[in-house]
């Protein structure tokens, strides 16, 4: 059996390659030769099934080590058709700092369909417990939330949802089974926005769904065939490519974002720094016995008195923008670009402040973006 990283690169290996391809080919055919009318072919129509998706779908579900994998045309997409495996009148606790877009499918869309959820701090057990009810199904959650990387224990939240009949559902998009594999901690589904690590280019939208067991498994296939939200064989195949560098990849995220935090931590201007690789914080003690690393996300906060969309604006080779995960770094304003939706008193609530940065580590040189961001500080004692 070969080790993770290897399995990174070779994926399955391929029985249907007749050319000598190293990769898998892009099988653009929306449908497949019956050679007899009653005949059970493997392939028969692209939305069911697709040599190049299928063949990204059995890789990712080896490296979450689960037992089949679905891949969608977005995260968002990924979500739905797991929302979708619950009935009206189900309730679902879910991790109150989740992706927005998650939240905006649960409250415009969910809600509709009498689906019920309650917010809570899941790295707070006790009010995971309290949120129990009886007709509660599952609890979802991202291990490190979004924009302050407050760490949530895979194996206490799949503890409680065992003892209660639940399923535990992990957006594993920040952190990659190279660092965590909720599977591996208890959990039932493991989710990914593709679009991000696994991508890894920012070059494709993909989503990831992987299923613990055949139950589970039937039930989002068939919502992945019957929505029909697939992704196509030739982001398929992007995908597939950027899960070849993947551990490399992220090395060097790991290693940037270490090198980052140190140099913050030594600049006045910055007030407070979020990161799950600061020890003596409640998320260094959960994420150091659960993850293999810290991430490549850094949040930090300016002092009072500094003016934060001077500093994201002045930036010359960070680049202002919402997503990552890529291999180029990207910057943004929580409380003006991926908050936005949410009003001052509920980001106020979330400890989003108009001073809070994110700041989505790259694979360029650290001495590059520490002069960055160095410049960029010092700007800020300069009246324009
Ligand atoms: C943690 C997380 N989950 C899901 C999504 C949604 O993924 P997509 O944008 O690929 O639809 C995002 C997007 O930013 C995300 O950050």
């Amino acid at each position: 059996m070969s080790e993770f990283d290897t399995k990174l690169v070779h994926g399955k290996a391929q029985n249907d390659n007749n050319t000598g391809a190293v990769n898998v080919p892009i099988y653009n055919s929306s449908t497949y030769i019956f050679p007899k009318v009653d005949a059970k072919v493997r392939w028969d129509y692209a939305r069911s099934g697709n040599p190049t998706r299928n063949s990204l779908e059995d890789q990712v579900a080896e490296l979450e080590e689960g037992y089949q994998g679905f891949a969608f045309s977005s995260g968002l997409a990924a979500i739905h058709s797991v929302f979708s495996i619950f009935s009206p009148g189900d309730h679902i606790i879910i991790g109150d700092t989740v992706y927005g877009g998650t939240f905006r499918l649960i409250n415009q869309i969910f809600k509709k369909w009498h689906l019920d959820f309650t917010a809570v701090n899941t790295q707070d057990v006790t009010a995971v417990k309290n949120a129990l009810k009886e007709n509660t199904k599952a609890i979802y959650f991202e291990t490190f939330s979004n924009p302050l990387l407050r760490v949530t224990s895979v194996k206490k939240i799949s503890k409680i949802a065992k003892e209660n009949k639940l399923l535990t559902i992990v957006d594993n998009t920040f952190l990659t089974p190279y660092l965590q594999k909720p599977l591996k901690l208890g959990a039932d589904i493991v989710i990914h926005s593709a679009t991000k690590y696994l991508g890894g280019h920012s070059d494709v939208i993909a989503g990831v769904v992987v299923a613990k067991n055949k139950e589970l498994a039937e039930q989002i296939y068939f919502n992945q065939n019957g929505i029909g939200a697939v992704l196509s064989p030739e982001s398929s195949n992007l995908i597939r490519r950027g899960i070849q560098t993947l551990a490399v990849r992220m090395d060097r995220h790991l290693s940037n974002t270490e090198k980052i935090v140190e140099f913050l931590q030594s600049r006045q201007e910055i007030k407070r720094i979020y990161f799950p690789g600061l020890q003596e914080t409640k998320d260094y003690e959960i994420a150091s016995k659960e993850v293999e690393g810290f991430g490549g996300l850094v949040s930090f906060e300016l002092q009072d008195g500094l003016d934060a969309i001077k500093f994201v604006e002045s930036l010359t080779l960070i680049q202002l923008a919402v997503s990552l995960g890529a291999v180029e770094s990207l910057i943004e304003l929580p409380y003006k670009m991926t908050h936005a939706e949410l009003s001052r008193k509920e980001q106020e609530e979330i400890g989003i402040t108009p001073q809070l940065v994110r700041l989505a580590v790259g694979i360029e040189s650290p001495n590059d973006l520490i002069a960055d961001i160095q410049q960029g500080l010092d700007l800020l004692h300069y009246q324009s």
